[in-house]
């Protein structure tokens, strides 16, 4: 079997043999670029240098780079995806440009001393022009002249023959190389643009002249820059012929793990293949950004909530198919093993990696726990064995408890989840905090948990400064980041410090006792016959939703809330100030 570590090899010395100075791997995590939470391409680390900067080791450069990729994070499991990729990088600075860059491409791939793939399964396909720059007949020539017929050289829109990085910066046309899988064309007008699985792509060649403006317009930069990206999983794959990425010898030790633990045999059956495929991915991510020489650890926000979503979507699938998630573990340990040569950091950050990913592991398992709790106390007062759409809605809504898990534990139990039932509820929800959620316009933009256990965090201040301060405290506005809150209130004077101490106090101490945080619909009404309280009452229609936080709070809103305060961490206000004349503000973060 051809391995990865020959192909890295060879590589470099390619490169090496031709002029380019090797530079090593940058971290995952990007310096001084706030605009992306992850290196998500070998350009990334070296974008000071292609605006023009001069690079220290020269003009051309050479690379393997770590890099991870989550956006397309549902499609992984299939053949080809994965979220932690190394990516085999050629550089020019300035100096070679389009002809140079292709031909030394298809040296490396089809020459027999090097890769030596067959010369008549590669197809490419360029820029296809517009008004922003021409149609790039310069790449196609040189296609020709080094032997690529006219019928697999395909012209392409900027969507798909044009790289940037985000949505400013260096970028240009690019030419890409795919391998031809030997499957039928899927119609007349298959091309490297569909994803019929015909054509994979194994090589970028972008020559990056222009740098995009926030105004959208396109600037030519100082100089012609070359910056192409190999994925060197799919590239060992193609080498050895394999079906999917997963089965190069990357992946070989932590599949025989997974096997070992679940007792199944890969490739047998698709579901459970495809499980084991998303297990072996994201738990080598995660020991990735764990070890990285930077690092992350799990949290509620960007990076950290990340990771957490990936380590906990790769217990969901390890449950699914019978391994006891703890231990997933020995996987993060195959890993390190595995790279600690080219990657020393994972070895020097072992400890860290295995006892946070076991953290993170054993506190997911609390949330199932407490929900499949919850699951068996509501099922055996139902009167059928059908679990109500509402049912298992509550158990997701309140309890984070996904539904994926309520189906199994369902099944297991000879029950049946109404579905539909499930989804007209979730339909529901959205509808109602699409109304009531108004005056979270702008600030509470997602729900991903960090800004959801905020929100929640919003309703414990509020009932606090009302018990501090009085019933003279009432919202008048709320607005959420990932990162903090910020809420104002009706107060005649600052609050002192003492005073922010009580509210700060007692908002941890409902953290502490770990509150549930339960939902119901209700007319307003009713809502404030309970003693909810509630702003905004104007937009409200007549059904509301209230979230009532254990014996702390009771307030009209459309969600989404955390379902219970013990995850939230720490809370600090971190400042006092005057909004406007009776109102002030208060801004406070959730610390992990
Ligand atoms: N930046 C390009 C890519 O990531 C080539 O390296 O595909």
């Amino acid at each position: 079997m051809y391995t990865s570590k020959e192909l890295r090899k060879k590589y470099l010395q390619f490169f090496e043999q031709n002029g380019h100075a090797v530079i090593a791997s940058a971290s995952l995590i990007p310096e001084n670029d706030p605009s992306v939470l992850f290196t998500t391409a070998g350009m990334h680390p070296l974008i000071p240098y292609l605006m023009g900067q001069p690079h220290p080791k020269g003009t051309k450069l050479c690379d393997v780079q770590k890099c991870v990729r989550t956006g397309d994070i549902e499609e992984v499991g299939d053949s080809s995806h994965l979220t932690f990729f190394e990516m085999l990088g050629n550089w020019s600075l300035g100096d070679y440009f389009k002809e140079q860059s292709i031909t030394w491409s298809w040296q490396f791939l089809t020459d027999k001393q090097w890769l030596g793939l067959d010369p008549n399964r590669i197809a490419v396909s360029v820029f296809q022009g517009d008004e922003d720059c021409q149609r790039d007949e310069e790449s196609a020539s040189v296609w020709q002249k080094c032997g690529v017929p006219k019928e697999r050289i395909f012209y392409l829109p900027k969507k798909n023959n044009w790289w940037i990085a985000g949505t400013t910066g260096p970028c240009g046309p690019d030419t890409e190389i795919f391998w031809d899988t030997g499957k039928p064309c899927c119609g007349p007008d298959c091309s490297p643009a569909c994803d019929c699985g015909k054509y994979l792509e194994i090589w970028n060649n972008v020559f990056m002249q222009f740098n995009k403006l926030p105004d959208g317009s396109y600037q030519p930069l100082s100089q012609k820059n070359v910056d192409t990206g190999m994925g060197l999983e799919r590239v060992v794959a193609t080498l050895n012929g394999c079906q999917s990425v997963y089965e190069i010898d990357l992946f070989q030790d932590a599949i025989k793990t997974i096997e070992d633990l679940s007792q199944k045999q890969y490739g047998q059956e698709e579901k459970t293949t495809k499980a084991m495929r998303i297990i072996a991915d994201h738990t080598r991510t995660a020991t990735f950004m764990l070890g990285d020489e930077i690092g992350v650890v799990p949290s509620n926000v960007d990076k950290g909530y990340v990771l957490r979503r990936l380590i906990r979507r790769a217990v969901r699938f390890a449950r699914q198919i019978g391994i006891e998630p703890i231990k997933l573990v020995e996987l993060c340990q195959n890993y390190i093993q595995l790279y600690k040569d080219v990657y020393p950091e994972l070895q020097q950050n072992h400890d860290k990696v295995i006892d946070e990913f076991t953290k993170e592991v054993e506190r997911f398992t609390k949330t199932l726990e407490l929900g499949e709790k919850e699951f068996f106390k509501v099922i055996s007062h139902l009167p059928t064995k059908k679990v109500p759409g509402g049912t298992a809605f509550k158990l997701y809504d309140t309890f984070g408890f996904p539904i994926e898990i309520t189906q199994e534990l369902a099944t297991e139990n000879g029950y049946e989840v109404d579905l539909e039932g499930f989804k007209q509820k979730f339909a529901q929800h959205q509808a109602v905090s699409h109304a009531s959620n108004e005056h979270f316009k702008g600030g509470l933009a997602d729900n991903s948990q960090a800004t959801t256990e905020l929100h929640t965090a919003t309703h414990l201040l509020q009932a606090a400064l009302r018990k501090v301060l009085g019933d003279e405290v009432k919202q008048k506005g709320s607005n959420i980041t990932t990162e903090r809150l910020r809420f104002d209130f009706s107060f005649h004077r600052p609050v002192t410090p003492d005073e922010l101490k009580e509210v700060q106090a007692l908002v941890q101490d409902a953290i502490d006792r770990d509150l549930t945080v339960d939902c119901q619909t209700m007319t307003v009404a009713e809502a404030k016959e309970q003693g909810a309280i509630g702003l905004f009452e104007s937009k409200y229609g007549e059904q509301v939703k209230v979230y009532t936080i254990g014996d702390f709070s009771k307030e009209i809103c459309g969600g989404p809330h955390a379902e219970h305060t013990g995850t939230m961490g720490k809370f600090i206000i971190q400042k006092e100030q005057s909004s406007s004349a009776g109102v002030r503000r208060i801004k406070a973060v959730l610390q992990k």
